[in-house]
Order: C-alpha cells, then structure tokens, then sequence
C-alpha cells in the first residue's frame, strides 16, 4: 500500500468537480514536515485559489467538504492558509501493519500495467582496469534494477562495454612494438594495460613536443599586444582597464600551459628508457589509430589480437562484479553492433536524416550548433552510430518500453542529440533517459586522484574500504560488555559487508546530480547517514531475537495483533508502512537517495522506540507479542531496503 498515493486518489476526486484536471494538484499532498500537524499535508488549496479566485480557506473547505477518507484518517484539519491536515487513524495503520506481517513485498505493489526495461549502466571502456569514475555508474545502476525489479517490472540489466574503440588500436600497437613477453605469459591484462597507459603516456609526450612551439608563438603575440595597449590605453578609465586584465589574464593562462606542458615533457625526458621508446616513433598517436582503423576493417592479425585479448579483460571486470555483487543479464558491447552500422547509416540517409558535411555523414538538428557524426570522413562509424544501432536492437529485439541510461553527466549532449535523432529516424516507441549522475570528487574538491595524480584503482580502493572497515569491526567486537561474539571469518565476512556497503551506500546517499566529495570518515562512520549505521540497527535487532531465543519466522506467523501504546511505536509502524511509498517514489525520477533516506529515518525511529520501549522483559503478553512484531518488520524492511541498494546485512556485527 502507498498511503500517499492513496490520498491524492482521495483529493484527485474530491477535486473532480471542482475543476477540470485535478492530479497535478492531488499530487500536492505530501508527507507532513512537522508530524505535529499530522501525517500528510495537502498545499493544494492556496495554487487553486487564484485560478478559482476565491480565498485558499474557502477552498480547503470545499475539499474538506467532498474528501472521503473517513475509512484511512481522522476528520482533517484545517490550518492557514490553507493548509490540509491528514492523520492516520490508528486502527487504519494497525490494520495495514498487520498485512505486512505476511506480506514478502512489505507493501510494494507491482505497477498496473506490464513493462519491460533496458538498463544500460556500468559500461566500461575495457581493457583498462576499473577505476573510481567507473562506480557510480555501476552502483547506481544496480540498485535502480534491483528496485524494478522488486516491483514486478522486466528489466534487462546490459552492459554496454566499450569494446571496439580506440584503446584497442593503442594496445595492439604496444602489443607489436614494447610487448615483456614474460609479463604477458604471467598475467595478461596488467601488462595490456601497462602497455594501454604506455602507448597513452608516449603519445601524450610527443602531443606536447608539438603543441609547444605553437604555444610560445601564441604567446609572444599576446605579449605583444598586451604591450602596445598597455602605452595606447588611457589607464584612468576602466573600461580599458578591464580589457588589459583581460589580455593579461590570457597571458598568464598560456604561460601556464606552457610550463605544464614542458614539464611534461621534462618529466618523461628525465626518464631515459621511455625517452628513448618515445624516440622510436614521434607519429605513434596516428599509428596507433591506424591500428584501430585496420581492425574495424577486418585485418586478420589486429582481429586474431583482438579475439586474444578481449577475453581476459572481460575476466578481469567479471571479477569486479562479484566482488561487488553486480549481475548483468546482458554484456552486448560495442562490438557486438559492429555488423548493423553501415545499415543504420544508410536507412539515416534514406530517410533524410543524415547528410553529408566535409566528407562526413551528420544529422543536423535544429536549434543545434554541433551535428551528430555517425559516419567520419575516413568512413568509420563513432559511438553514436552505435548507440543508434542499439536502441533499434533493444526496441525490436527486447521490446524495450523505457531505456536507461545510467552514465556521467557529461554525455548530456551526446544523449540529447541520440534521443532526439532515434524519435526522428523512427524509434520513438520506448521512453529513452539519462540518468545522469556527478563527479566523485578528492578533499581538495577536485575529481577524485591518488596522490600520485593517477585515477583511483576500484580494486584498491575496495581493499582499502574492507580493510578500513575490519578495524571498526575488531573494535566493536573487543569492547563488546561480555566479550567478543565473532569468530574470525565471520569478522572478515562481516567487514566485507561493511566496506562495500559503505561505498555504495555513500554513493547512493547524494542526489546523484550532485557532485560529492569521498570521505572515509564520513562513509564508515557508526553514527550518522551511513550503511555501517543502518547494518548496525538490523544487526541489533537480530540480536534481540537471538537473546531472547525466539525465531523470527514463528512470530511472523503467531496471528498476535499489532498494538501502539506509546507514540513512538505509532511513528515506528507508520515510517514502516511508507515503505511502499519510498520505493515508487525513488522510481518516479529514478532517485535511491530517496531510500537511503527512507532507510535512515528508519533506523533513527527504531531507536527512540527501543530506547523508550521495553521488548523482551515486557510483561504485558500482547504488548511484547506486538513490539516483537515492530521489531521484525523493522529488521525486515531495512533488510529488504539494503538489499535493494545491493548492500549485505549481516545478522550479526
Ligand atoms: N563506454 C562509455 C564510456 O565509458 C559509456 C557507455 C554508456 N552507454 C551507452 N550506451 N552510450 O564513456
């Protein structure tokens, strides 16, 4: 049962004869901010006012007057200007209550009609190894399958891995020419990816060499003109005030290009071996392309390499998913549409779409200064094409209703312009969205880099979590008043639980718009908005069952009635049954903060109830019957809840 929803049902029909589309105002109500107004609010009457041009109270009245909900709350309140109140009765939530007992779902309905949904998240360029940028992504995305799926809808969880692009024909260029054949029989994929970062370092190196004379020619220009105005300018005015800070502000940018780029340069010089593999070849970055164009052209070597290392990269990321947990029902990389792209491009053409611009093949969009490639002007397709060949693939093959595409924001651009050519081109069947997310920055506020400047390593930085979380673990567990109860494994499981939890939960606790900034305090912390804290409330609560010797399944099925005697019993029970509420909403704009939030709430009510109620030593049969209850629906939902977040719950901590 979603209790919100159900009253703006209530208000939605009140409203019918009042005026002609009543939902978006029904959609007014919302959760009461102060629970001693009551539960929900309605703000629907003061919007209303002007266009019924009547006073906010006089209208409220009328709603008041038309609502039924006798059967679900208390005769509603009034309050200016005119704000509806809502209170719950309570044999109406201790009758819902009691359903959940038995209820698997914990009151989370499956939407009316069927749906199938295509997540596209996680996504890697392969043959690099995962890093920090690669996380949100992931673990967003796992969580928002997890959460459809939970709700009854068909989702495909895909991996779009990029697999076809142009790291290959880096690697298979360092594969030809710096190849430590020992390396590459011991472990693969380290070496191919230290040949991936190598091939990157050297081109990178020879980019600079280049691009510096340019550079010192820019400047001497600048200079000169910042000092012909300096002696034309008269300084006492500021308008020619303000154009000098600004030449002398483009100044003082190009020196500081300069100087990086030299020490760039410097760096790898200072280096005698790479300077000397970089002397080799100063063209690498375009050999290295060639190497890519030979194999989306079929070459038979670049193709046999091809086939040789794309297995163990894929072994590699696989590890990575279960560590963390994460499943996908499909990995259809880029490669995968390789075959369907020239026929993508042609039915573009046939239908108008495409055109071509300097050689190259475009869709112009109105409004848009930037075309979309899909075909370049040496005839190969981008990431575009491909992404095109997808959304066809997935609504013909998979039927696909809806598309999401969980990916950083700084693909905007690139999905405003597929979503807006895939409408044109035909395939405006499904619902496509990017679910955009921000940048996971470093204290300093910066994208977030080892202090070296290299991209954080997911492996290590989960190593670092779970070791990180083994000391809470040990520490909890050694001053625990009777004793340590965990054995060794079970504290490595334990801290397992913690440290990975921990990441995602952070990850998943900010708006996923927002930027947020990394913080091991912050995220392993025992108090506070935090999976370890949540982890800790259900840990508790198994702990009373298992002081108490009572199996939560035969109190799931004693038949004793829920009761409320004490306010925070009623707060308790109520936040329980929003349950249902908190996942819809979440699946609204596709937000998990939403349940992180929902989850956080309810661990900090648990807690004002067991610090004021007594479980186990209640003497009152029924009483204590019914807080056992409270207690494992509690445990259940912020199991269920943690689960959908793909976060363990350990019984014991
Ligand atoms: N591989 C891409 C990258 O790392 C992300 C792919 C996202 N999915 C998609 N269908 N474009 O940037």
């Amino acid at each position: 049962m979603n209790v919100m929803k159900e009253l703006r049902r209530r208000v939605a029909s009140a409203l019918a004869d009042m005026i002609d589309n009543p939902q978006p105002f029904a959609e007014m109500v919302k959760p009461a901010q102060d629970a001693q107004f009551g539960d929900y609010q309605a703000n629907c009457a003061m919007p209303l006012a002007g266009q019924l041009k009547q006073k906010p109270r006089e209208i409220a009245e009328q709603i008041v007057a038309k609502l039924d909900v006798e059967d679900l709350c208390e005769p509603p309140d009034i309050a200016s200007p005119g704000f509806i109140n809502f209170k719950l009765k309570e044999d109406w939530i201790l009758s819902q209550g009691q359903v959940l007992i038995t209820d698997d779902k914990l009151g989370v309905e499956t939407p009316d009609s069927a749906r199938t949904v295509v997540v596209d998240f996680s996504s890697p360029n392969v043959a690099k190894p995962m890093h920090v940028g690669h996380l949100r992504s992931t673990v967003l995305g796992d969580a928002l399958c997890r959460i459809l799926r939970f709700r009854g809808i068909h989702v495909y969880s895909d991996n779009h891995i990029g697999d076809w692009g142009t790291q290959f024909g880096m690697i298979i260029y360092g594969y030809k020419n710096f190849l430590n054949k020992t390396a590459y029989q011991n472990n693969q994929v380290p070496e191919l990816s230290r040949l991936y970062r190598l091939v990157n370092q050297l081109s990178d190196y020879h980019a600079a060499r280049n691009s510096l004379p340019q550079l010192e020619e820019q400047l001497e220009q600048q200079q000169e003109i910042l000092e012909s105005k300096r002696s034309e300018l008269d300084m006492s005015d500021k308008k020619a005030r303000k154009e000098l800070g600004k030449l002398e502000a483009a100044v003082n940018s190009t020196k500081e290009k300069i100087d990086s780029t030299a020490s760039k340069i410097t760096a790898l010089e200072a280096d005698a071996e790479l300077k000397s593999l970089a002397d080799r070849d100063p063209e690498i970055a375009k050999n290295a392309r060639l190497e890519t164009a030979k194999l989306h052209q079929g070459d038979k070597e670049n193709t046999e390499l091809w086939n040789q290392f794309l297995p163990a990269c894929l072994e590699m990321l696989h590890q990575m998913y279960a560590r963390l947990d994460v499943q996908f029902d499909m990995e259809l990389g880029e490669s995968y549409y390789q075959p369907m792209l020239a026929d993508v491009v042609e039915s573009l053409k046939a239908k108008g779409l495409a055109s071509e611009s300097d050689g190259a093949m475009c869709v112009f969009m109105e409004g848009n200064a930037a075309p979309f490639l899909v075909q370049k002007q040496d005839g190969a397709f981008t990431y575009a094409t491909t992404d095109l060949a997808t959304i066809r693939y997935r609504i013909e093959e998979l039927k696909a209703d809806e598309i999401l595409y969980v990916v950083d924001a700084r693909q905007a651009e690139h999905f405003k312009l597929l979503f807006e050519t895939s409408h044109r081109w035909g395939f405006d069947q499904a619902d496509l969205r990017h679910i955009s997310f921000g940048t996971i920055l470093g204290e300093d506020k910066r994208p977030f880099k080892t202090r070296s400047g290299d991209t954080v390593g997911l492996e290590s930085l989960i190593d670092e979590a779970v070791e990180q979380s083994r000391k809470i673990v040990d520490e909890t567990d050694d001053s625990k008043p009777n004793g340590p109860e965990l054995d060794e494994s079970t504290r490595q499981q334990v801290a397992e639980a913690v440290g990975i939890g921990g990441i995602k939960y952070a990850d998943l606790r900010h708006n996923r718009d927002s930027d947020y900034v990394f913080s091991w305090d912050k995220m392993l912390s025992k108090d506070g908005d935090t999976a370890t804290y949540i982890q800790y409330a259900h840990a508790r609560i198994c702990g009373i069952f298992r002081k108490g010797e009572i199996n939560r399944e035969s109190v799931q099925n004693d038949g004793n009635p829920l009761m409320i005697s004490a306010p925070e019993e009623r707060a308790l029970l109520m936040q329980i049954l929003r349950f249902g509420e908190a996942i819809e909403t979440v699946c609204e704009d596709y937000r998990p903060n939403v349940l992180t939030q929902y989850l956080f709430e309810l661990s900090n009510l648990f807690s004002s109830f067991y610090a004021r109620c007594i479980v186990l030593k209640e003497e009152n049969k029924n009483l204590r019957a019914s807080r056992l209850h409270l207690c494992d629906l509690t445990a259940r939902t912020l199991q269920t809840g943690l689960s959908l977040l793909g976060i363990e719950t350990p019984e014991q901590m």
